[in-house]
């Protein structure tokens, strides 16, 4: 099988897995102190820096187990009987690490990590899901089969339907114009929608609004919160209302998100993990390193949960600690079945064709200097460009590969959020042509957007990611092809889509 041989030797070679005894793997271990301590890129502020939990702490916290998981319906297109019959199915185990062998199996099995839910009760509720007006309301894309393929009901006692969230596939799958669906593509369900929908129900139903309204607040801050940055860009949040917040949260577009230390008022834009597997840095900010598969697991276990058990500077998230017993977390076998799955991905077959004009464009793209930054095969050089207003300190040239040049894009998220490492990193360029949003925050929706001059003046309506209470800004920096005449910029735009 090709599939196979291709991701073995990719995930293998390029990313250093160990195979181990009888042809089967052993996980690496995820929490090793020392490349735990070495994952990230310092931040701008360097005192402020991420200091994550100890080992022994994290190996304390017991591993979740995952149940088998059901399709969710519009309920228009729900089959005569499902719900009922959901209703009479068994709890049941999805995840079995000792039937794990052959490269497919941990494929497999990453697959159902990647579709698991962490939590439930939160983000969605089984009374949204089935409820017209929330798809409605929200603007959820569906499936081909009619189900809204970005969450999945779970059984964790019999009789008792429940829907979580948190899961990757919340934001890293995408519905196409087909209605197909594409894992691993940049996400487009409306998630930031689907909680502002979500904040104001509840906010209508609290009996208690003015607790509400401080515990809501106290979310952001605990959440989002940079207090080191003066002054802190989420302070202006713990003056809203719920409907500020919640218009906060209702201005992000689908592709675009926020995540854990990203504040809803500068959210990123959702990455294509098709190819992840080749990135020397994750995150627009470049703020966590790549250096073999295991830090990619290190990636999942941290944003999935192990974040929220940071320090910063002297800010403890948790102060104290919670007792270890109460949380959970994934297996070392999870998250290696589920960095190998990532690995294992590819893009859909591209429709769109190497003619004439994408040949021209070709050549644009390398006259233009393109390739010195995305530089094919990738379509980037894996380094770090300074954002405005960064000064690089001298120890990074040795350890990073950071480019002198700076692209001048909006500093925002690398300097003025928990991820600000002073940098961006130069993105891939592979699957423009199904992605969506583009720019660290998504605030264009369209190539066409992106080489359009006029995204530079203060009078611009971004055509994506633009900010509550926005009605116009600038979408500076990254001038180069700019300035090309209308035919050409066709032609290269022709070519990055056949990427
Ligand atoms: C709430 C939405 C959300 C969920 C859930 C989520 N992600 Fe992400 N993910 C994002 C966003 C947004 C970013 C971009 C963050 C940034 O650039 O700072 C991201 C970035 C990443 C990256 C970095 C890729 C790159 O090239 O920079 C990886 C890897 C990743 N996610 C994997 C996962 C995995 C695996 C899961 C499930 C275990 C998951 N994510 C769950 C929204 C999400
Ligand atoms: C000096 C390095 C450099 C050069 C030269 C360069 N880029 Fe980029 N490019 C970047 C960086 C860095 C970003 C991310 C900027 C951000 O999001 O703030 C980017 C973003 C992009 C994006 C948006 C991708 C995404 O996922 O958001 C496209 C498309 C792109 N570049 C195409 C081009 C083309 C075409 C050229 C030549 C005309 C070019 N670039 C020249 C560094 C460069």
């Amino acid at each position: 099988m090709k599939r196979r041989s291709l991701c073995g030797l990719l995930c293998l070679l390029a990313l250093g897995a160990r195979p181990s005894r009888g042809g089967g793997k052993a996980a690496p271990r995820t929490w090793d102190d020392e490349a735990i301590a070495s994952l990230e890129v310092p931040l701008a502020a360097r005192a402020a820096s991420a200091r994550h939990v100890a080992s022994d702490f994290y190996y304390r916290i017991p591993v979740r187990p995952i149940y088998k998981s059901y399709p969710v319906y519009h309920p228009d297109r729900e089959p005569p009987g499902y719900w009922a019959w959901l209703q009479a199915q068994e709890p049941e185990l999805a995840w079995d690490a000792s039937k794990l062998a052959a490269d497919e199996d941990w494929i497999r099995a990453g697959e159902i990590v990647f579709d698991a839910p962490i939590g439930y009760g939160s983000s969605l509720r089984v009374e949204e899901v089935r409820d017209r007006a929330w798809y409605q309301g929200v603007g959820v894309p569906l499936a081909r089969d009619g189900t809204m393929p970005f969450s999945r009901y779970v059984i964790r006692k019999k009789g008792q339907v429940e829907i979580g969230g948190g899961a990757c596939l919340s934001c890293h799958a995408r519905v196409m114009p087909d209605g197909s669906l594409v894992k691993g593509a940049p996400g487009n369900f409306p998630a930031d929608r689907a909680l502002a929908y979500h904040l104001r129900a509840q906010a209508a139903s609290a009996r208690a609004p003015e607790k509400f309204l401080e515990t809501t607040r106290l979310g952001q801050r605990l959440l989002f919160g940079a207090p080191w940055l003066r002054p802190d860009p989420v302070a202006a949040m713990e003056a809203m209302s719920i409907e500020e917040i919640a218009a906060v949260y209702e201005a992000i577009p689908p592709g675009v998100s926020t995540r854990v230390n990203l504040s809803p008022l500068i959210p990123a834009q959702i990455p294509d993990l098709i190819g992840v597997g080749r990135r020397r840095h994750l995150d627009r900010t470049g703020l966590v390193r790549q250096r073999d598969i295991a830090d990619l697991m290190r990636y999942a276990a941290l944003v999935q949960g192990a974040n929220a058990l940071d320090r910063f500077g002297d800010l403890q998230l948790l102060e104290p600690l919670p007792d270890p017993a109460r949380l959970n977390r994934y297996s070392d076998e999870q998250l290696f079945a589920l960095a190998l799955y990532l690995c294992s991905l590819r893009p859909p077959r591209n429709p769109n064709p190497t003619d004439e004009a994408a040949r021209r464009g070709r050549e644009v793209f390398f006259r233009e200097g393109c390739a010195a930054c995305h530089t094919p095969p990738l379509y980037t050089n894996n380094m770090l460009t300074p954002a405005d207003g960064f000064t690089v300190p001298e120890e990074d040239r040795a350890r990073f590969d950071v480019l002198a040049r700076a692209v001048g894009t909006d500093p925002g998220l690398a300097l003025r959020t928990r991820k600000g490492t002073g940098y961006y990193k130069v993105p891939a360029l592979t699957g423009l042509w199904y992605r969506g949003a583009l720019e660290h925050s998504g605030s264009v929706a369209a190539l066409e957007d992106w080489f359009d001059r006029r995204r530079t003046r203060a009078d611009y309506v971004p055509t994506g990611f633009r900010g509550a209470g926005v009605r116009t800004r600038a979408v500076p920096g990254h001038e180069f092809g700019l300035g090309l005449p209308p035919g050409e910029k066709r032609d290269l735009i022709a070519f990055l889509r056949t990427l």
